[in-house]
């Protein structure tokens, strides 16, 4: 019967991978913004991984894709261009420099404020990446602009 389908339960899509792009591609660009089950994402390459999170800054929503890339404390962060919020790449901490008022001749720490952007999975096959969104019953500080983005599409500000 041409007219059957197969119904996929909403679960099931939403935590599947989505193809995001060609590995060769996102080497050579080391970055690209992508909707993975309706969800702007970016995904960095950088030094020789992958790692994808959510594209609007936990803090404000600003555009992670149009950051820098900085090594903290050999940690690569990606800078919010909008506000300098610091964000590991591997996990989404956003980090802060602590100044101990008793030791003020010390050199400040980075010290991590929890994870507050949410990162996703990203795997190659056959030269082919693809986003798998991490468990979105757990609740993250940058679902909030992820949610109000969702509506407005991709624009690049
Ligand atoms: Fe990213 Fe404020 S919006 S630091």
């Amino acid at each position: 019967d041409l007219h059957s389908s197969i119904e996929i339960p909403d679960k099931v899509k939403a935590d599947a991978p989505v193809y995001v792009g060609k590995e060769e591609d996102i080497k050579q660009s080391q970055r690209i913004t992508a909707s993975v089950h309706d969800r702007e994402v970016v995904v960095f390459y950088h030094e020789g991984k992958f790692y994808a999170m959510d594209r609007r800054c936990y803090h404000a929503g600003g555009p992670l894709h149009l950051g820098e890339i900085e090594d903290i404390n050999g940690q690569p962060c990606i800078i919010c261009p909008w506000h300098k919020y610091k964000i590991t790449l591997a996990t989404g901490e956003g980090l802060y420099q602590a100044i101990n008022p008793t030791e003020p001749s010390a050199t400040p720490k980075w010290r991590s404020k929890g994870i507050k952007q949410r990162t996703h999975k990203v795997t190659v096959d056959n030269g082919s990446v693809y986003v798998t969104p991490s468990d979105l019953s757990i609740s993250c500080d940058s679902d909030y602009y992820a949610d109000k983005y969702k509506k407005t599409g991709s624009s690049d500000m």
